[in-house]
Formats: C-alpha cells, sequence, structure tokens
C-alpha cells in the first residue's frame, strides 16, 4: 500500500494561521515528522509564536496578516504545499461579520487568483480548512458530505464561502486544491487563555482550576469530537492523496457527544465538578451534530485514531502540564 504521507517529506510548506490551535500542531509535524521546511504566516491576532515552543526556530516565521497581500505573495515562491488556516472564529462572528469575511474568504479568493495568474510551478496542492458548522442544524444525522448546508452564523457564511472559491478555482481553472470541513477538534495546545477555546479546552482548564463549568442551556446539544492529531493527518493527507484533488471531506468521529457528557467524562479523570447552567448564546443555535465520516475513510483511507476517554485523558494531562508552567 502507498504510504502518501511520504510525499510531503522534505517539501516546502507555507502555513497561514501556523500559530493557531490547529495551525501550530500541524506545523510541529510537519517540521519533526517530515522534516518540510515550513513557512508560518501568522498575524499573532489570536495566538503567540511561543506555541511553538523550541520547534519556532525550525521555522521561517512571518509576522503578517493574510490581507497583506503585498507581504504574503512573494512567500509562495517555490513552495510545494499551502495550508490555509488563518480565520476569524466564530464566537466574534456577530460583531465582526466584514472582518470575518474578509479573513476567511477574501482571502481565499485572493490567493487562489494569486496562484491562478502566477502558474506556482512547484505548487502541488492548496488545503482550504472548512467547518462542519456549515451544515447547521441539521435534522439527518450523520451529515455527510452531500446533504444540504445551512448557514446559521456568520463564520459559518464565511467559510462556505471560502470553501467554495476553493472548490471552484479547482473545477473552472484547473488550481490544484482541497478542502476539510473539521468538527470540533480539541486537545493539546488548545490554549485556556485564548478566549475561542472550544469548550471542552474551557471544561478542563475549569475543572482544574475548581472553579465552576458553565454549561450554555441544559447542556444537552450534542456534538462531534476531532482529536487534533486526527486532524492533523486528515489535513495532510488531503494535501499529499490523489484523491482529494479537487475535492471536499467531512474530519470527525460520528460519535455524538451531549455537553452533559463532556463533563462526566472530565468527572471520571478528575473529582466531582461544579455545574452552573447559564443562558444560551446567540451562536448556541445548533442542536445536534454528528459527521458522517464514510467519504474520507472509503477514498483517502482516513479513520480517527483516538476516542473520547483517551483524548480527554490526554488532554488534562496537557492541561496540567500548561498550568504547572504558567505559576
Ligand atoms: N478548531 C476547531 O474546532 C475548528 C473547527 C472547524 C474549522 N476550523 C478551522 O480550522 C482552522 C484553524 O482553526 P483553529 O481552531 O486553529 O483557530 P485559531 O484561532 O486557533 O487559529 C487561527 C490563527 O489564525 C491567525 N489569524 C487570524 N487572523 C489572521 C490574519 N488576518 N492573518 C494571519 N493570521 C491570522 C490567528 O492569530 C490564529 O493563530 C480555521 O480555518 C477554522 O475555521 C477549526
Amino acid at each position: 500500500m502507498i504510504n502518501h504521507y511520504q510525499k510531503i517529506k522534505n517539501c516546502k510548506v507555507l502555513v497561514t494561521g501556523g500559530l493557531g490551535f490547529v495551525g501550530h500542531n500541524l506545523v510541529k509535524e510537519l517540521v519533526n515528522k517530515y522534516q518540510c521546511d515550513v513557512i508560518v504566516v501568522d498575524d499573532c491576532s489570536n495566538s503567540y509564536p511561543e506555541v511553538l515552543g523550541d520547534d519556532l526556530k525550525k521555522v521561517n516565521f512571518q509576522q503578517l496578516s493574510v490581507l497583506d497581500s503585498k507581504k504574503l505573495f512573494p512567500l509562495f515562491k517555490g513552495v510545494d504545499y499551502i495550508f490555509h488556516l488563518a480565520c476569524k472564529q466564530i464566537s466574534s462572528s456577530g460583531k465582526e461579520p466584514h472582518l470575518h469575511l474578509k479573513v476567511n474568504a477574501e482571502s481565499t479568493l485572493d490567493i487562489l487568483e494569486f496562484i491562478r495568474n502566477n502558474k506556482l510551478p512547484n505548487l502541488k496542492r492548496f488545503v482550504y480548512t472548512s467547518s462542519t458548522s456549515i451544515y447547521g442544524s441539521s435534522v439527518k444525522l450523520p451529515i455527510s458530505e452531500d446533504d444540504p448546508t445551512l448557514v446559521l452564523s456568520g463564520y459559518a457564511a464565511t467559510k462556505l464561502l471560502g470553501e467554495n472559491y476553493t472548490l471552484m478555482y479547482n473545477r473552472n481553472y484547473d488550481i490544484p486544491t482541497s478542502s476539510v470541513r473539521y468538527s470540533n477538534v480539541y486537545g493539546p495546545g488548545q490554549s485556556p487563555t485564548n478566549p475561542y477555546c472550544g469548550v471542552l479546552g474551557k471544561f478542563i482548564h475549569s475543572a482544574l482550576k475548581k472553579e465552576p463549568l458553565n454549561i450554555f442551556g441544559d447542556g444537552e446539544q450534542t456534538r462531534d469530537y476531532t482529536y487534533i492529531d486526527d486532524a492533523v493527518s486528515a489535513t495532510i493527507l488531503a494535501a499529499v492523496h490523489p484523491r482529494a484533488y479537487g475535492d471536499v471531506f467531512n474530519v470527525g468521529t460520528s460519535v455524538e457527544t451531549s455537553v452533559n457528557e463532556l463533563a462526566v467524562l472530565i468527572e471520571n479523570n478528575l473529582e466531582k465538578l461544579t455545574i452552573k447552567y447559564v443562558d444560551e448564546r446567540d451562536i448556541d443555535n445548533i442542536r445536534r451534530r454528528s459527521i458522517d465520516i464514510t467519504k474520507i475513510h472509503n477514498n483517502l483511507s482516513w479513520s480517527p485514531k483516538t476516542n473520547m476517554k483517551t483524548g480527554i485523558h490526554l488532554t488534562i494531562n496537557w492541561y496540567r502540564d500548561f498550568l504547572k508552567k504558567s505559576k
């Protein structure tokens, strides 16, 4: 069987949003497992260079915005793969809809246009990281790529637009692209000091600090949680696999977990938690989610490797260390 991952070994790679939660985990894997020559582009609006630890000196870090095309485009010279992860987070999309449009979608169009007009001879794949939030509140579960989308936030609108540009530039101009739609990624490296940190990170952080866990609504809302290493491996596969060319793939587990169940899973590793039920926010308008991963499994032979029990255990250990170091 061909090991497609090996194709990225020693390649020149550019990662936008490469200091973010998914981004810096992806960068670490590219640098350490595949010895890639990595350019990290990030404006530090939602992270900082030190998240890369000792790996910072192994990369070419460029603090700049993906909207600054004058500085960004020259960096594409000789690049084999581009991973476009820079984004504004869902929690701010109600407040800053225009900025979301610019960073999440317009920057994607700008990059694709540049690729179209400049024919980068080395470029093998441009990967866009979309989101399963584009499915909205589907009644049919698990949700597959062929199911209708239902946009319920400015964030989802811009991610769907960025993804559509990515697919269209492949269909119409033969630009080598692919997209992944992540579902609630969690795990080590999701900084609790980041105001947009996911629910699982927030819960573990609060639990370790013996603070109450805030649950929005009744806690019966469900999501499909993906461990970070699985999200990273799917993203690299979307770049290197020939059958990912011009296509889009769900990345999740098909396992539905409610927020109340999450609290119990965390409690199993720690002691009794204090739970506080608070009013839902405007972005809490999706009741249930689980993701059909048949397509990525059948076409790219990808399956998640880490279940919730192990993932939560690993995440708790990471947060413990993080809190110890930040004392
Ligand atoms: N984490 C998840 O659960 C999840 C789920 C679905 C989709 N996604 C997608 O995955 C990608 C990565 O998400 P994440 O969780 O790592 O987010 P993140 O916020 O941790 O990382 C995004 C990074 O982009 C940077 N950034 C923001 N605006 C920028 C700009 N104008 N120029 C350059 N850099 C900029 C931020 O500083 C940050 O480091 C995003 O495209 C997101 O939409 C993530």
